[in-house]
């Protein structure tokens, strides 16, 4: 289940954005947290199961647009779907809007089909 961000899950969410290629430096990833917390258009979620966040993806929203800036799956929950259930969630979130990876995200997004998005 995809649950927004809340600063009680600040240190599981910069656990899981640090597997993001761009985000190995704690500074770059402070600044990163602080940006979803602080800007409105920067939206944060996280993928529970049971008590467990295993899954974390974030957007940027610009008009129309959702930019995928983050998306990241704990290395034990792996090729499971978890990484394309989030991609459907996010599409049934913004529906209506169109969804875009980013640099960082493209490999991933542009690997699954147009179900997911
Ligand atoms: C990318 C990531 C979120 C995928 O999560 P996941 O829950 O394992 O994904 P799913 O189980 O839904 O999908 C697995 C599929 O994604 C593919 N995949 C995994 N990582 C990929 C990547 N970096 N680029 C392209 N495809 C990737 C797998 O090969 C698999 O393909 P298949 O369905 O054809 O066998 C996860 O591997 C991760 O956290 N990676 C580190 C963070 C990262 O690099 N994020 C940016 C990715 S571009």
């Amino acid at each position: 289940m995809l649950i927004r961000y809340k600063k009680a899950f600040e240190k599981i969410a910069m656990g899981l954005l640090s597997f993001m290629p761009n985000e190995k430096d704690i500074k770059k990833l402070q600044q990163t947290i602080k940006q979803y917390e602080n800007e409105e258009n920067w939206q944060l979620f996280l993928w529970k199961i049971e008590d467990d966040v295993i899954g974390l993806i974030g957007v940027q929203l610009k008009d129309q647009l959702v930019e995928i800036q983050h998306i990241s799956v704990n290395p034990s929950h792996r090729n499971q779907g978890v990484g394309k259930n989030m991609l459907k969630s996010i599409k049934q979130i913004y529906e209506g809007k169109t969804i875009l990876p980013n640099e960082y995200t493209a490999a991933f997004c542009e690997n699954c089909n147009d179900e997911e998005l």
